[in-house]
């Protein structure tokens, strides 16, 4: 009892420190699940579940700290192509997790919103995130957005046919096709794009994840396996962040 208190008494302090620079909108590739369960010799599904429990324990986490979006990739275009016992118990995922996350999602004024392709998921899928987000969706809080069945380059294919679509229909013109209009075609029309993208356990690549909304962010790749990655990490992260200079093409001079 007495080394949790000290324990949580130096974390809270260390919070205050990062609060002023703190990232609007954090995006996380949640990776390693399967080879943090190979390590222990257990089936792949049994990471999925740790991982679970990691989304849980971040999102709390980052609406504590007063993050306002954290988008987490859970699952992309490509993972169809892993094995169907895999991908079943994937899908099956959203409705366990909300089944028994919900109310602290409530608690915390969480609002929960996605990206990428849910209608081609399974209807228990489909139906457990669709519920989630009417019932989060007057919450003001942090913007929990999961980004499903998601794929970067899909989601520009998307965007330009229906640009094309608008051109062809008169809704709009050549020269009013600009970045920001450009944006406002992608699913993530909502969200500021991302400060900081991190990566657990150790691959450094994108892997088909927000293309065009990375063209800025600041990256973090870290070793750690996703089932693993705790509060200390995301904090040790975000200070990491906090040292970064951004300066998105110009100078910063003091
Ligand atoms: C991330 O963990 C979760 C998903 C991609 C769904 P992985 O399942 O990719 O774990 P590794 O990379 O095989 O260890
Ligand atoms: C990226 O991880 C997708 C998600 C985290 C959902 P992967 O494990 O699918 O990526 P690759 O195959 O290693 O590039
Ligand atoms: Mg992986």
């Amino acid at each position: 009892m007495f080394k949790f208190f000290i324990k949580k008494n130096k974390k809270e302090k260390l919070e205050d420190k990062i609060i002023k620079k703190i990232p609007k909108h954090v995006a996380i590739i949640m990776d390693g699940n399967g080879r943090w369960a190979k390590k222990r010799n257990l089936p792949r599904i049994k990471g999925h579940y740790e991982g679970m429990q990691t989304v849980k324990k971040i999102t709390k986490y980052a609406s504590n700290l007063g993050i306002e979006y954290l988008t987490l990739y859970a699952f992309s275009t490509e993972n169809w192509s892993r094995p169907k016992q895999e991908v079943n118990y994937l899908m099956g995922l959203p409705e366990k997790m909300f089944s028994s996350f919900m109310p602290e999602l409530m608690e915390n004024n969480v609002q929960v919103r996605v990206i990428g392709n849910v209608a081609d998921l399974p209807d228990s899928a489909k139906n457990a995130i669709n519920k989630a987000i009417e019932e989060t969706k007057s919450n003001t809080g942090l913007k929990l957005i999961f980004a499903l069945n998601y794929g970067s380059k899909l989601e520009i294919l998307n965007a330009v046919k229906d640009i094309v679509n608008d051109y062809k229909n008169d809704v709009i013109s050549l020269d009013k096709i600009s970045e920001e209009i450009f944006s406002n075609y992608l699913s993530t029309k909502d969200f500021p794009n991302p400060d900081l993208l991190i990566r657990t356990s150790g691959e450094q690549r994108i892997s088909n994840f927000l293309l065009w909304q990375i063209a800025y962010s600041e990256f973090i790749f870290t070793k750690v396996a996703w089932p693993d990655f705790t509060e200390e990490e995301f904090y040790k992260s975000l200070q990491e962040y906090q040292a970064r200079d951004r300066r998105f093409g110009g100078l910063n001079e003091d």
